[in-house]
C-alpha cells in the first residue's frame, strides 16, 4: 500500500545501501566518477562484473545532498544482477519517480544515471585494453591482403 511504498522511499534516505568502495584497479571493476555542475556535488559508483557479464556487486560514495545519496542507493540495488546493457538503460526519471523527488531535485537523480553509465564505460575500456593473454576470450582475426586478395587468419586459440 501507500504507506509501505513511502517507507521504502524514506529508507534510501535514512539507511543508504551499498555505501563503500571496490578496489579500483581490479580488472573486473568499473568506476564511475561524476559531478553535478549545478551544485558541485560528486558521486562515485563502482560495479563488479562477473564472467557472465552480470553486475555482481555495486558500491557508491556520494558527497552531496540527501536526494543524490538516495538516488545512488536506489541505483545500486536496481542494477545488481543486471547485464551492462540493461543497467545502461536506466533513466533518471525512473529514479526520480521511485523516490518521489521534487522537480528541483531532478539533477540529483541525473547524477546516478551519469554515474552508472560512467562506471560501465570505465569497465569496458579497461577490458578492451587487456593484453590478449589476459583476456579470457579467444579471438580469430581475419584480414584480407589488398594486393593479393588472399585471406589471412590469425588467432590465439589452441
Ligand atoms: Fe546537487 Fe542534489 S543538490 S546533487
Amino acid at each position: 500500500g501507500a504507506r509501505l511504498y513511502h517507507e521504502k522511499v524514506i529508507s534510501h534516505y535514512e539507511q543508504p545501501r551499498n555505501v563503500g568502495s571496490l578496489p579500483k584497479t581490479d580488472i573486473d571493476v568499473g568506476t564511475g566518477l561524476v559531478g553535478a555542475p549545478a551544485c558541485g556535488d560528486v558521486m562515485k559508483l563502482q560495479i563488479r562484473v562477473n564472467e557472465k557479464g552480470i553486475i555482481s556487486d555495486v558500491k557508491f560514495k556520494t558527497f552531496g545532498c540527501g536526494s543524490a545519496i538516495a538516488s545512488s542507493s536506489y541505483m545500486t540495488e536496481r542494477v545488481k544482477g543486471l547485464t551492462l546493457d540493461e543497467a545502461g538503460k536506466i533513466k533518471n526519471t525512473e529514479i526520480a519517480k521511485e523516490l518521489a523527488l521534487p522537480p528541483v531535485k531532478l539533477h540529483c537523480s541525473m547524477l546516478a544515471e551519469d554515474a552508472i553509465r560512467s562506471a560501465i564505460r570505465d569497465y569496458r575500456s579497461k577490458r578492451s585494453k587487456l593484453p590478449e593473454t589476459q583476456s579470457n576470450a579467444g579471438f580469430i582475426n581475419v584480414t584480407q591482403n589488398t594486393t593479393t586478395g588472399e585471406t589471412v587468419t590469425s588467432s590465439n586459440l589452441p
